[in-house]
């Protein structure tokens, strides 16, 4: 019993929520939708651009993405397939595993799994979360991962993020004036102008279609399984439909 316990201790320390809050941050919501293809066409463009050079996601193919997301095989090829790499094989890169270690301090993980074990809110915020910091040696750290060994990968698409100060409402209303109250607080992140490929919401739109696609990476069966889960209801509901009409013939013999 005491060990049960204890493995349901574990279990519920290592969920996504549970994994969410060990920076204390606030993270902001975001949810998958596998049935969206241009959102994840969108995803594994961004990907194959501005991840794979240093991420995996060694447990999915190229063949499979291309078949599942919609892209036919020649455009697939012409724009996502890197070079060197050939429809069948899986989504790979060749980053040596030791150079990594040395030159970002941590091995970019791979990514096939990452939703699953982070949570979607966690990547979807992490993504949103860089900010600059000239004390780390990649002149960028992390609110959701602090002192990330990562760099700003989509900073030309984000435009350059700081930390600032703003005047924010602190409830209540000051007795004099009447205004509401506020006070100085820092630690917002505020992205310079005009230094960015795309607007704020743009750039939203960008991280919530990479998250979605590196979502769908960790479950590219989940569609089916929705589709084959109609057809098994289906069948029960005729299977149940038989049945009684069995069960009221047997019913009559009785009598
Ligand atoms: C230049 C190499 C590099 C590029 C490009 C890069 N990453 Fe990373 N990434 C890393 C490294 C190194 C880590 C490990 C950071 C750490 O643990 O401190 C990491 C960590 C991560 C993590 C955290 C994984 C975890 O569970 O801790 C996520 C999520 C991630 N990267 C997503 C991305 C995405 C999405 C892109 C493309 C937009 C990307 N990365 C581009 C090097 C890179």
């Amino acid at each position: 019993m005491k060990r049960f316990l204890m493995i349901l201790g574990f279990c519920a320390l290592t969920t996504p929520a549970a994994l969410a809050s060990d920076s204390g941050v606030h993270l902001e919501p975001m949810t998958p939708d596998h049935r969206d293809l241009p959102s994840l066409q969108h995803g594994a463009k961004l990907f194959m651009n501005y991840c794979l050079g240093c991420h995996s996601l060694e447990h999915q193919r190229h063949v499979r993405t291309a078949e599942d997301l919609g892209i036919p095989t020649d455009l697939y090829q012409a724009s996502l397939l890197p070079a060197g790499a050939d429809m069948g094989s899986h989504i790979t890169n060749a980053m040596p595993a030791d150079g990594a270690k040395n030159w970002f301090g941590a091995q970019p993980p791979d990514l096939s799994m990452v939703t699953r074990v982070r949570g979607t809110d966690w990547v979807y915020s992490y993504l949103k979360g860089f900010y600059l910091d000239p004390s780390r040696p990649l002149g960028v750290n992390n609110d959701v991962l602090p002192n990330a060994g990562m760099p700003h990968a989509l900073i030309e698409l984000q435009g350059v993020p700081r930390k600032v100060c703003k005047q924010a409402p602190e409830g209540g209303r000051d007795g004099l004036t009447g205004q509401p109250m506020t006070s100085e607080q820092c630690g917002f992140i505020e992205v310079e102008a005009g230094t960015g490929l795309l607007s704020a919401e743009e750039y939203d739109a960008a991280v919530y279609d990479l998250v979605n696609f590196l979502d769908y990476t960790g479950e590219p069966y989940r569609l089916d399984r929705q589709r084959i889960g109609v057809y098994v209801i289906l069948f029960l509901l005729v299977l149940y439909v038989f049945t009684w009409l069995l069960g009221r013939e047997y019913q009559k013999e009785v009598h």
